[in-house]
């Protein structure tokens, strides 16, 4: 089992680099089923969900490797319909092979995507919408058949703009002639990313980034070299870090666009940020000022960055309120922040966050992805060590998250660690 033993109190400066987005990324490896040929990603992340996907894309049929950072895929070998029932339950996105498969084999076999347990995030939505395109679903031993021989074009209403339904869609339409509009789309940056990569190949997609999306689908897609946006996520976590530790970082390679709600509320806590092209630069207010913070689907503030903002707003002077709108139960990294001197109450979807006093290091365990990189943040900020467990659900989204902190000047190592050590 991995840990970070942090030693907190060591302010951050320097620049760090932000690799392509995991979100981006990921349905775009999936979205490589239907091109024909060799699919080049440049700057891939080296996260463990990146290798889960390309594990899953392998048993597919599907040739991949690195070069360098660029991950190769090359899908003329590709037969299997069928996905891999315990590596799908690695990834909540493995569910993007959907739409993907049926698009390029009129049919599929998925079982229940697995991901983090931030709340109940069933897939109905994704089914749904398959369904108004005449995909016809039947559920057998916890397995999901589905059938696209009538796949067609069509129109298609979501009843709540989910990412990963949007994406799906968009993949399941753009082999079908004629054309496919999506109400109530999803607009997040990453669903214009990958409209932009299917456009690239050969697609005719229109609309991505507003709340409807029009395919003109039966375009052959051609093999295509691509450099996916970079992770806003990523970015934010690290200008989170900086304002909890103290100091001052730059941030290369930055969406700055795909930021702005996240700016905003950190300049509310009194951080100066500076943008420039490509490039944004934090400095961290000697105090910072509390804040309140309610998740929404882009444009708003996002769930991803919740977690690590929670754990900021413990150091703010005075009292803070955090409403988690998308996923039910995104608050579970709150007792660990409480085993480090934190005051906060939560009720329902709701935090309130008595900050001001300086933590203390303990023994914490990461339990989901972004709520680790928050347990991380707080550990920086606090006096003493920490000993952070659980770092497979950080190295889920982070690329060796120590090795870019410490070259920030904080003092982390990752470690082995045996279940006497954990339990203290
Ligand atoms: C994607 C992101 C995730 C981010 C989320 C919201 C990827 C790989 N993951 O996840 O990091 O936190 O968007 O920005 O891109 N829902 C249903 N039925 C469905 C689908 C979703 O009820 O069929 C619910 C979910 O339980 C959740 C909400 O809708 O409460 C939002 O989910 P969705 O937008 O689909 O997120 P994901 O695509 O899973």
């Amino acid at each position: 089992m991995g840990a970070f033993r942090v030693h907190g109190g060591r302010s951050l400066n320097g620049s760090i680099y932000i690799p392509s987005a995991k979100n981006a990324v990921l349905p775009i490896m999936a979205a490589s089923v239907l091109i024909e040929g060799e699919v080049r990603l440049l700057d891939t992340p080296q996260i463990s969900d990146v290798k889960h996907m390309r594990q899953i894309l392998e048993k597919l049929g599907v040739r991949t490797r690195l070069i360098g950072r660029t991950l190769v895929m090359d899908t003329a070998g590709i037969s299997g319909w069928e996905m891999p029932e315990k590596l799908s339950k690695c990834l909540r996105s493995s569910i993007f092979l959907l739409g993907a498969l049926l698009s390029r084999f009129g049919r599929a076999t998925v079982t229940y995507p697995g991901g983090c347990e931030i709340g109940l995030r069933p897939i109905d939505l994704h089914l749904h919408g398959l369904r108004a395109l005449g995909v016809k679903i039947t559920e057998e031993n916890g397995l999901i058949y589905c059938d696209g021989s009538k796949l067609r074009a069509g129109e298609i209403l979501l009843d709540y703009p989910s990412v990963g339904a949007t994406e799906n869609v968009m993949l399941a339409a753009v082999s079908l002639h004629g054309t496919t509009v999506v109400h109530n789309a999803a607009r997040e940056p990453e669903i214009v990313d990958l409209q932009r990569f299917l456009n690239h190949s050969g697609a005719a997609i229109s609309g991505a980034g507003s709340e409807t999306i029009t395919i003109c689908g039966g375009k052959t897609l051609h093999p295509v070299v691509y450099r996916p946006i970079a992770d806003r996520i990523v970015a934010g976590t690290y200008l989170c870090a900086a304002a909890a530790a103290g100091g001052g970082v730059t941030i290369d390679n930055s969406p700055n666009h795909d930021l702005s709600a996240v700016f905003m509320k950190l300049r509310a806590m009194g951080c100066t940020i500076e943008e420039s092209l490509g490039r944004c630069r934090l400095a961290a207010p000697e105090r910072l000022t509390p804040v309140e913070i309610s998740t929404c689907p882009y444009p708003g503030f996002p769930t991803d960055m919740q977690s690590q903002m929670t754990a900021l707003c413990c150091l703010a002077d005075g009292v803070s309120r955090v409403t988690e709108n998308v996923f039910e139960n995104r608050f579970s990294f709150v007792p660990d922040l409480r085993r480090m001197g934190a005051d906060i109450y939560v009720g329902g979807r709701i935090a309130v966050i008595r900050g001001g006093k300086r933590l203390s290091g303990a023994s914490v365990q990461a339990r989901d992805l972004r709520g680790g990189a928050a347990i991380v943040i707080a550990a920086l900020s606090a006096r003493g060590e920490s000993l952070v467990t659980g770092t497979e659900f950080i190295d889920r989204g982070y690329e060796s998250m120590e090795k870019a902190l410490t070259a920030l000047g904080a003092e982390i190592v990752r470690e082995k660690i045996t279940r006497e050590d954990e339990n203290g």
